[in-house]
C-alpha cells in the first residue's frame, strides 16, 4: 500500500480520477481546497508520500524532493505543460513526471484559441459592452467592422496535439489556409490539411493570424519579440494559449502601441497570475481592446478537466504497481 497526495481537491471537476485512486489499495491524502496550497504546505504534506498529484502552479524542484524524500516514485502534474517540473531534479531522484495529454485537452485548448481569434476578429468584448451601454442606437454599416477567418491564413507555431487540433478546425471548420512552423516535419497535418511548413520568418510574413502552441523551453522563451513582431502583417492577431513567457511582454505592448499587429489574444501572461508583470501598476494591456486577455482557462472545460485528472491517476496507478507511466513527461 502506498500513499498519495492530491494537493488541491477536485471536487466538482474531476472527480473521475480522484474515485479511481480512492478505490485503489492506496491511501489518498487530498488538500481541501481546489487552490491556494503554499509552499510551506506543499513540502510538509507531500513528505513521506509515494505520489504526488500536483497543479502546474506548484513548484516540483530539487527542494521538493528532498523534502518529500526517496520514496516519491512519480509527480503527476495535473497539466499538459510541465514548465513548473525540474525533469533533470526528478531524474536524480529517480522520480517519473507525468501530464496529462487528452484528446479533451486538445479540444478545449483549440476551441479557445477559437473564441479569441473570433473575439478579436469580430471585437466580440467591444461590442458587448457597447451593446450593454445601450450605445446601439441604430443599424450602422460601419459598426464595429471586422474581417473574416474564412480564405486567411492560419500559421501555428508548434504542431504537436493541440496545434494539430487547431489546425482542424481551421481548415476544416472556418475555411482557413494554413502554414505551420515546427523543428519537425508533421507529415499528417499536411497530408489531411494541406498544411505547408514554413521557417518562423516566413510563417511570420505570410499568417493573418498567428497561434502559439510550443511548449516553455529556454528556447522559446520569447520565441516572439522585438524582430518577429517586425515581420508580421500589421493587420496580423496573435494568440497564445500555450505559456506566457513565449511571447516577450514589453516586445508585444511596443507592437500594440506602435500598432505593428492588429491585436492579440492571450490566455497566459509571462507572469503568471499578474497581467504585465514588468509594468505591474499601469497594467497596461488592459488598455488595449485590441488586447483580449482570459485568465488561462485554455483547458477550462469539464471535459477536459476529467481527463486531466483520469489521466493522473491512471499514471499514478500504472508507477505505483511498478508498470511504465501512459504519459510521461518528455
Ligand atoms: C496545461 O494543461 O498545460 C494547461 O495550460 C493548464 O490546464
Amino acid at each position: 500500500m502506498a500513499s498519495i497526495f492530491v494537493t488541491f481537491n477536485p471536487k466538482g471537476f474531476s472527480e473521475q480520477g480522484l474515485e479511481l485512486l480512492k478505490k485503489s489499495k492506496h491511501t489518498v491524502t487530498v488538500y481541501p481546497k481546489v487552490t491556494g496550497i503554499s509552499r510551506k504546505e506543499l513540502l510538509a504534506k507531500s513528505k513521506g508520500m509515494d505520489a504526488v498529484l500536483p497543479l502546474l502552479t506548484e513548484k516540483i524542484d530539487e527542494e521538493f524532493f528532498t523534502a518529500v524524500g526517496p520514496q516519491l516514485k512519480i509527480v503527476a502534474n495535473y497539466a499538459v505543460g510541465f514548465d513548473n517540473v525540474d525533469l533533470p531534479a526528478a531524474k536524480q531522484h529517480n522520480v517519473v513526471v507525468t501530464n496529462t495529454p487528452h484528446d479533451k485537452v486538445n479540444e478545449a485548448v483549440a476551441e479557445h484559441a477559437f473564441a479569441l481569434m473570433l473575439a478579436l476578429a469580430r471585437h466580440i468584448p467591444e461590442a458587448d459592452q457597447y451593446a450593454k451601454a445601450e450605445k446601439y442606437k441604430g443599424w450602422d454599416p460601419t459598426l464595429m467592422l471586422g474581417t473574416d477567418l474564412a480564405g486567411k491564413t492560419l500559421g501555428i507555431i508548434g504542431a504537436g496535439r493541440i496545434g494539430a487540433a487547431v489546425a482542424q478546425r481551421a481548415v476544416n471548420g472556418f475555411g482557413m489556409k494554413l502554414v505551420y512552423s515546427d523543428m519537425h516535419r508533421n507529415a499528417d497535418l499536411e497530408k489531411a490539411f494541406n498544411a505547408k511548413q514554413l521557417s518562423m520568418e516566413k510563417l511570420l510574413e505570410t499568417s493573418d493570424f498567428i497561434s502559439l502552441h510550443v511548449p516553455l523551453l529556454p528556447s522559446t522563451k520569447h520565441l516572439i519579440s522585438t524582430d518577429e513582431f517586425s515581420l508580421m502583417k500589421k493587420t496580423a492577431f496573435l494568440v497564445n494559449t500555450s505559456r506566457g513567457p513565449v511571447v516577450d511582454e514589453k516586445a508585444l505592448l511596443r507592437a500594440l502601441k506602435t500598432k505593428r499587429i492588429a491585436g492579440v489574444g492571450l490566455d497566459v501572461f509571462e507572469c503568471e497570475p499578474a497581467i504585465d508583470c514588468d509594468i505591474r501598476d499601469n497594467l497596461e494591456l488592459k488598455k488595449f481592446p485590441n488586447a483580449i486577455l482570459t485568465p488561462h482557462i485554455g483547458s477550462a472545460t469539464i471535459e477536459a478537466r476529467e481527463a486531466m485528472g483520469t489521466v493522473a491517476a491512471q499514471n499514478i496507478l500504472a508507477v505505483l504497481s511498478g508498470k511504465l507511466p501512459l504519459t510521461p513527461a518528455k
